[in-house]
């Protein structure tokens, strides 16, 4: 049995101060909801002070990125070590990093290895933009992000990873893929190429989540489909309805 897990990804919103303010508010909540793994993902800055005001739950704490490289000249970069004190999670290879900052997949397998070698649990995203959608070139885009990603890895490292599928297209637009789509592409493209990889005992032990427009009213959907583990949110993730959002993907 997969446990749930809904991550709060807040991008570049909210201040030190607004961010520990707000988990403040929701951490009660969210802390009530029994059998889903809630995880906050607040800007590198808040971080700190957001793990400090989660110290007493057992609601975990995310970075948005970091680098593979252990120290050096890589100004305005976070190193793995400088999250491990606050993080158990971090996300790498988020399509706003890999079209506005060069993200490759390459770099994804460095920080994704180098994660899990600092006892970080990466969750990697994937997923193809509109025009690949409209070309049919999905499950190949996604299925190629997914073998680039995880090549390298042991069956061991690879089932301690999670995985979000997030269609560009769905991303911020309120246009989310429906739970059938998401669910057919994470099973057969997404557990289907960790199988293809690591073997079938494995893809049954990765966690998978749909990431797009998800909300507090489409989040049960998404999580009645076998293959959806749960959820990485954006925009919904700000609000303390997200509460909401994490009862209801039990
Ligand atoms: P959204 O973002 O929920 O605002 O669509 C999801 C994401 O980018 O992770």
């Amino acid at each position: 049995m997969r446990t749930p897990i809904i991550a709060g990804n807040w991008k570049m919103n909210m201040t030190a101060a607004q961010a520990v303010e707000f988990v403040r508010e929701i951490r009660r909540g969210l802390n009530n909801v029994q059998g889903v793994d809630a995880v906050i993902c607040p800007p590198a800055i808040a971080i700190p002070g957001v793990f400090d005001a989660l110290s007493a739950t057992k609601i975990g704490v995310g970075a948005q990125n970091m680098h593979y490289e252990e120290k050096g000249a890589f100004t305005g970069e976070l190193a793995p070590n400088m999250i491990t004190p606050f993080c158990k999670y971090v996300i790498l290879g988020h399509s706003e990093r890999r079209a506005y900052f060069g993200e490759t997949d390459e770099g994804v397998n460095k920080k994704i290895k180098a994660a899990l070698a600092h006892g970080l649990t990466p969750m990697v995203c994937v997923g193809e933009s509109l025009e690949q959608n409209e070309a049919g070139e999905t499950q190949s885009f996604v299925g190629g992000q997914v073998k680039a990603a995880f090549a390298g890895l042991t069956a061991e490292q690879a089932a301690q990873c999670v995985i979000a599928y997030e269609p560009i297209w769905a991303i911020g637009t309120g246009k989310s893929a429906s739970a059938a789509l998401a669910g057919s592409i994470i099973g057969l493209t997404v557990r289907g190429s960790i199988a293809d990889m690591f073997g079938e005992a494995t893809a049954q032990k990765v966690r998978i989540q749909y990431g797009g427009s998800v909300n507090e009213d489409n989040i049960a959907e998404y999580m009645s489909h076998p293959d959806i583990d749960g959820a990485l949110v954006g925009g919904a993730a700000l609000k303390p309805s997200f509460v909401q959002l994490v009862e209801r993907a039990k």
